[in-house]
């Protein structure tokens, strides 16, 4: 609870060193492996967690962590707390900071995240936002780890597609590439690219680390991982009709997977929009994957939280 030292918080990969997400990525695979060892570790901490959008991934894997660690979470959605009724985040981040041990918050403005962290005593987790979402991309290199049996140096070897929107999974995948090392090709429609402060500073840190593409085989050429997500994001509900039309084209299928590299993982943080984004084939073929990612959100989450609230 509230403590006068600044807590360290998770809102961007960007924040964290290499070192310390490995650190990460190691202890989660510890809890994968055996998860009794560390029941209790939280006993007697909470967990509050405010959602202005929708989730089930992000709610229950969260929830049903801190459960497993021997503590609790607490659900806030915006429409039930005074939060949804325009209560100040510096005062919310201050009152919770004195009930709870971390926050973790999905929302549409970053922004909205930095205030919190910047008035909690505790940590705060991004859960989502518009522009990020660390978390998600975080559990997908531990899974593409787990799967290839990659250490993290070797991490820097392979060569990522992203296929689709540019968005918050796009611009999260781009702080990974910076971090672990790994080449990205992104490919999506004029208009829809990823963060343009985001990719002038990888491509000043990293030249050449990302590549923004218009052409989705060129972007899939070689892959040993292709990833996608959804063509309208939360928030985007209206413009869904008008995305479909633009994104035709950007979509994971069987003729991307022919360029790839032999045996290439496909990734889908989900919700999934089968016939948009990838194809109900392509999806079938690969769910064992797609559904052993969406299990890991649940230890990587351990593992933030046993980092952050230690
Ligand atoms: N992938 C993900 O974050 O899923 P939810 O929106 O269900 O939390
Ligand atoms: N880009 C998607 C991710 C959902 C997990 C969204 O923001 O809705």
């Amino acid at each position: 609870m509230s403590n006068s030292t600044t807590p360290k918080h998770f809102l961007d990969l960007a924040q964290w060193s290499r070192r310390e997400l490995g650190a990460v990525l190691e202890l989660a695979a510890e809890l994968k492996a055996a998860p009794e060892m560390f029941a209790g570790a939280l006993a007697g901490k909470s967990l509050a967690m405010i959602f202005k959008k929708s989730s089930t991934r992000t709610r229950v894997s969260f929830e049903v962590g801190m459960f497993q660690l021997g503590g609790q979470a607490i659900f806030m959605s915006a429409t039930h707390t005074q939060v949804g009724r325009g209560e100040p985040l510096p005062d919310t981040a201050r009152v919770l900071s004195r009930y709870v041990d971390a926050i973790m918050i999905r929302t549409f403005e970053h922004a909205e995240v930095e205030t919190l962290a910047q008035y909690a005593t505790v940590p705060v987790i991004n859960g989502l936002t518009d522009f990020l979402h660390p978390c998600q991309v975080l559990t997908d290199i531990f899974t593409i780890q787990e799967h290839l049996g990659l250490g993290l140096d070797e991490l820097a070897g392979l060569q990522v597609a992203y296929i689709g929107d540019g968005n918050n999974m796009a611009n999260s995948w781009i702080n990974a590439a910076l971090r672990f090392g790994f080449d990205l090709k992104i490919a999506c429609p004029a208009g829809y690219e990823p963060d343009a402060g985001l990719l002038a500073r990888v491509q000043k840190q990293a030249p050449g680390r990302v590549a923004v593409l218009l052409d989705p085989l060129a972007a899939a050429r070689g892959a040993h991982v292709l990833n996608t997500d959804v063509w309208a994001s939360m928030g985007q509900e209206e413009e869904a009709r008008e995305r479909r039309k633009v994104f035709a084209g950007y979509q994971i299928s069987d003729n991307l997977l022919k360029v790839a590299a032999p045996e290439p993982l496909v990734l889908h943080c989900l919700p999934a929009h089968r016939g948009e984004e990838i194809t109900g084939k392509v999806f079938d073929d690969h769910a064992e994957l797609i559904f052993t990612q969406a299990e890991n959100r649940l230890h990587v989450q351990k593992a933030l939280l046993l980092t952050l609230m230690n």
